[in-house]
């Protein structure tokens, strides 16, 4: 196998009529990494990935394979695999022929080709499967099929577009793990796009969430589910209570006191990556794991328990309090004591939350 390449976007663009589907895109994978692409419904994730592939020619920019300019070349010198969301494996052929294609098309002779393929099957766990149809496998089945089929032409590149979306949430998992583990161990550099946050936090090394065209945040996936930079990534990777207030001052090193608004006499902690001075308008991004229930006392939000469900692993509060429309949602992994009148004290550590960089409220 060839040893782990990188892939460069360089000011990558497209449009398709009066719609910008991508705006101006630098992105770099490096060799052997697996990066999420995680982004809402017709963000640009699919038409990137297709430009990478070669399938749509971008307006704009270059697409750098490794060291070289691919970015007129067409996609079956690109040395690249791809999988579909709907695997779309040929019906009328075998799975053994559907895997062999790419190497058919390349001339490769019917041993050797047959040769591979087998040892392709074998890598996804299907050996024994080559005679088979499509129809006659379950998705996950077929979706392994899709992955050898990818493979088999030795790409140095994987491009995965939602190639797990179909299939349910136990066989997904196990998916999960499988493609983690081939990825490894051919050394490939991958590009996987989902819409499942959950999916692109446990699957990559690091995670890009897109919006409306544009990459807004790129970090492994402990930086973006903990230091989101706005309000749309601390919503989008996951459950997130905002709350606005006025900066008081620093607390230690991008650490600072906030005053929330309208909540006299509630200090809290937050973390700030960009800088920001005291009397500063803010927001806060505060993930329901950090808020801690407990009786009330002086400095802490007084809330009112509307809700509770057990979700498993852990209890969800849902609160709500005084001059807030919004829920406030609160995680325990214990069932928490809550006096007959349903009214708490909700708190969190000093860097529990992150000042966001969205533009404050006035
Ligand atoms: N061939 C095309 N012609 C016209 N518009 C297109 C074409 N392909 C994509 N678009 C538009 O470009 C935007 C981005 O589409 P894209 O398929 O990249 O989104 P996506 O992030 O993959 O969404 P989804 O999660 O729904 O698959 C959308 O507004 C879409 O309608
Ligand atoms: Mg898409």
């Amino acid at each position: 196998m060839t040893s782990a390449v990188p892939l460069h976007l360089n000011e990558v663009s497209k449009s398709f009529g009066p719609v910008q589907a991508l705006k101006p895109m630098t992105l770099t994978v490096d060799g052997g990494e697996m990066l999420a692409l995680l982004g809402p419904s017709g963000c640009g994730k699919t038409t990137t990935l297709r430009i990478i592939a070669g399938f749509e020619e971008p307006d704009t920019g270059s697409v750098v394979i490794g060291s070289r300019d691919v970015t007129d070349l067409p996609p079956n010198k690109r040395g690249l695999g791809m999988v579909f969301q709907n695997y779309s494996l040929f019906p009328h052929m075998s799975v053994g022929e559907n895997v062999a294609f790419g190497l058919k098309m390349r001339g490769v002779a019917i041993a050797e080709r047959t040769r591979q393929a087998r040892a392709m099957l074998s890598l996804v766990r299907l050996q024994g499967f080559e005679d088979r149809h499509a129809h006659q496998l379950s998705g996950g089945q077929q979706q392994r099929v899709a992955l050898a089929r990818s493979l088999v032409t030795n790409p140095s590149i994987l491009l995965l577009d939602e190639p797990l979306g179909a299939l349910d949430k136990n066989l997904r998992e196990r998916m999960q793990f499988e493609l983690r583990e081939i990825q490894n161990r051919l050394s490939l550099t991958c590009i996987i796009v989902t819409h499942d946050q959950e999916e692109a936090l446990t699957m990559s090394n690091r995670v890009a969430v897109m919006s409306d065209g544009e990459i807004v945040q790129v970090g492994t996936p402990t930086e973006i589910y903990e230091r989101p930079r706005t309000r749309f990534v601390s919503e989008f990777l996951g459950t997130a209570n905002i709350f606005a207030g006025t900066v008081v001052g620093p607390d230690g090193d991008e650490a600072w006191n906030v005053d929330l608004d309208g909540k006299p006499g509630t200090r809290a902690g937050a973390r700030s990556e960009a800088p920001i001075r005291p009397g500063h308008r803010v927001l806060l991004a505060v993930r329901p794991e950090q808020l801690q229930i407990g009786p009330v006392a002086s400095g802490m939000i007084t809330a009112n328990v509307k809700d509770l469900v057990f979700r498993g692993s852990y209890f969800a509060y849902e609160l709500t309090t005084e001059g807030r429309d919004a829920p406030i949602f609160a995680y325990s992994q214990r069932r928490q004591e809550i006096p007959a009148d349903g009214i708490v004290g909700l708190r969190w550590r000093p860097d529990g939350a992150v000042v966001l960089q969205d533009a404050p409220p006035s």
